[in-house]
């Protein structure tokens, strides 16, 4: 099973991004053959500052690597490292209907919130079904956001295999990655980068620490028992517990006695003894570019040798060869 999916570059990451998003995408390397990449070409139709889209691909690139993924079983690359992806791009772009983009939900939202309507903002779904579509990709694990940016993949997959009379483009299926709980920011919305509620797992260790020690709780006294439920510092410590430390918190919480600073002092050594490894890892890779670089080279190469095939046989079976 060959399992395909993509990343924008967005920012620094914090625990929303690691629990919500990167945890579940490094799982898929047990699931089959995966292909991860940056999708740096997308992140065009919203990034304008050339060093920022720089800095935020390569924090990708090291989180990632960091985190755990293994470039031995996954091919992990640059979007843009694979030009035969946009030639794709162009070849789909003559049997998508423009109905079908206007519906995009993912395209109105993003004009609602003030980004300027470009032809690449519009055309999105058809290089994300490039992608997909190069590397004859079986599951395409995504949020429910972009479940339906891979049904018009899967729509024009069709709709191009019609047109040629041949099946030139194997369809894949979406894998929604349901029920990823909302991880709360220290104010207790969902935390997002946009809120100013995060807290960082690669950022200045006495900034995480400020943060942890800010998140906001009730006014119950050290003695009251309380509820771990309604309880935001809970909320974080369960992610780094297992049932049976769950269960044994719970019961503090309830039994009174227990102060929100003595929690919040536990969450930090559980997210140091989690994610240290991953900080050491992170710094030695930060001090050797050449290594990083490598394999996203030998991953574009991966999905290139793909892509390359995928489409001679688009230009083929369109009357270009
Ligand atoms: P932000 O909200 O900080 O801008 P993004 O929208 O860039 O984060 O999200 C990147 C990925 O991380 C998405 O897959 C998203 O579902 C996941 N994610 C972000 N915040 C959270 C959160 N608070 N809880 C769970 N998943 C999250
Ligand atoms: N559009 C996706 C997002 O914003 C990223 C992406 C680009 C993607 N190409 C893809 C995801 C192909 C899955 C498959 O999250």
């Amino acid at each position: 099973m060959r399992i395909l999916s993509g990343i924008q570059p967005t920012g620094k990451l914090h625990l929303g991004n690691y629990f919500g998003m990167m945890r579940p995408a490094l799982a898929l390397q047990e699931q089959g053959e995966a292909f991860l990449f940056i999708a740096d070409y997308h992140a065009l139709t919203t990034v304008e500052d050339p060093a920022l889209l720089r800095e935020a691909a390569r924090d990708v690139a090291l989180d990632f690597l960091a985190c755990g993924l293994d470039p031995e079983r996954t091919a992990f690359y640059r979007q843009s490292d694979v030009p035969e992806v946009t030639e794709l791009t162009w070849l789909l772009s003559v049997v998508t209907p423009m109905g079908l983009l206007e519906r995009c939900h993912s395209y109105k939202d993003k004009l609602a919130r003030g980004i300027a309507p470009s032809h690449g903002l519009f055309t999105y779904p058809v290089l994300m079904a490039a992608d997909i579509l190069a590397v004859d990709a079986d599951v395409v694990p995504v949020g429910r956001d972009q479940k339906q940016h891979v049904e018009v993949t899967r729509d024009l997959a069709v709709k191009f295999n019609r047109r040629c009379g041949a099946e030139v483009f194997h369809v894949p299926e979406p894998s929604i990655l349901e029920d990823v709980a909302v991880v709360p920011g220290i104010d207790g919305q969902k935390m997002s980068k946009s809120y100013g509620n995060t807290i960082e797992i690669f950022g200045d260790p006495a900034e995480t620490r400020r943060r942890v020690m800010r998140i906001v709780t009730d006014s119950r006294g050290l003695e009251d028992p309380k509820d771990p439920a309604a309880c935001n510092v809970y909320a974080l410590f369960r992610l780094f517990a297992d049932p049976a430390e769950r269960a044994a918190m719970e019961e503090r919480y309830r039994a009174g006695g227990l102060g929100y600073g003595t929690v919040k002092k536990e969450l930090l050594e559980r997210m140091d003894a989690w994610f240290g490894p991953m900080r050491r890892r992170r710094a030695e890779l930060e001090r050797d570019p050449a290594q990083v670089e490598a394999v996203l080279r030998r991953g574009a190469g991966r999905a290139r040798e793909a892509a390359s095939r995928t489409l001679a046989r688009a230009r083929r079976a369109v009357g270009l060869d």
